[in-house]
């Protein structure tokens, strides 16, 4: 393979790791060993942890970084999206569950129960299809502005949340949280 062929390699995983092209996937966890190597776990953390720079993440764009091997979306939602997903009722749902790692799993689907802040401004999701896992696209994409899977044709809402199609349940929401004001940590 020729120098520049490599560079080429390099380059696609990179867009890979952050297809938006806004923000970038800090080097958390390689600082987290330095700082906490009197912790017999710091390894195990660092592995299963990340930090995410989302300070160049503009409303209404999503950032996708890889962690533990899968995508997840960090979605910065405009005002009617958020708008979107808290007038929807309950019981429309097809999967009325929170599907959210950070909460306690009786808890319902509400928008309230799945976006990372108070404002909704965040969400924060597995980006694996609950069908059979695909990658549903984003970009307000799908009959209901949010996700859509084109594998088999799961619509997802401006939350996350399954409406129409296959997908049996809504994108899972990872154990997330702000770290300080620009810097999601994930895990
Ligand atoms: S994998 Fe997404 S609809 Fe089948």
């Amino acid at each position: 393979m020729s120098h520049a062929e490599e560079h080429a390699g390099t380059r696609r995983d990179f867009l890979y790791y952050a297809t938006a092209g806004a923000g970038a996937v800090a080097g958390g966890a390689a600082v987290w060993t330095l700082v906490d190597q009197m912790n017999p776990s710091a390894d195990v953390k660092a592995l299963s942890s990340i930090f995410v720079d989302v300070s160049g993440v503009e409303v209404g764009t999503q950032l996708t970084v890889k962690w533990r091997g899968k995508p997840v979306f960090i979605r910065r939602r405009t005002a009617d999206e958020i708008a979107a997903a808290r007038d929807v009722t309950m019981s429309d749902l097809i999967d009325a569950k929170a599907e959210n790692a950070n909460i306690a799993p009786e808890a319902d689907a509400s928008d309230e129960n799945r976006a990372l802040d108070e404002a909704g401004e965040w969400l924060v999701m597995m980006g694996v299809c609950t069908h059979l896992g695909c990658v549903p696209l984003g970009n307000a994409s799908g009959d209901f502005g949010g996700w859509f899977c084109p594998c088999h044709g799961s619509h997802y809402d401006t939350s996350g949340r399954i409406r129409k199609g296959p997908a049996p349940r809504n994108l899972d929401v990872p154990v997330a949280a702000f770290v300080d004001a620009t810097t999601i940590k994930l895990g």
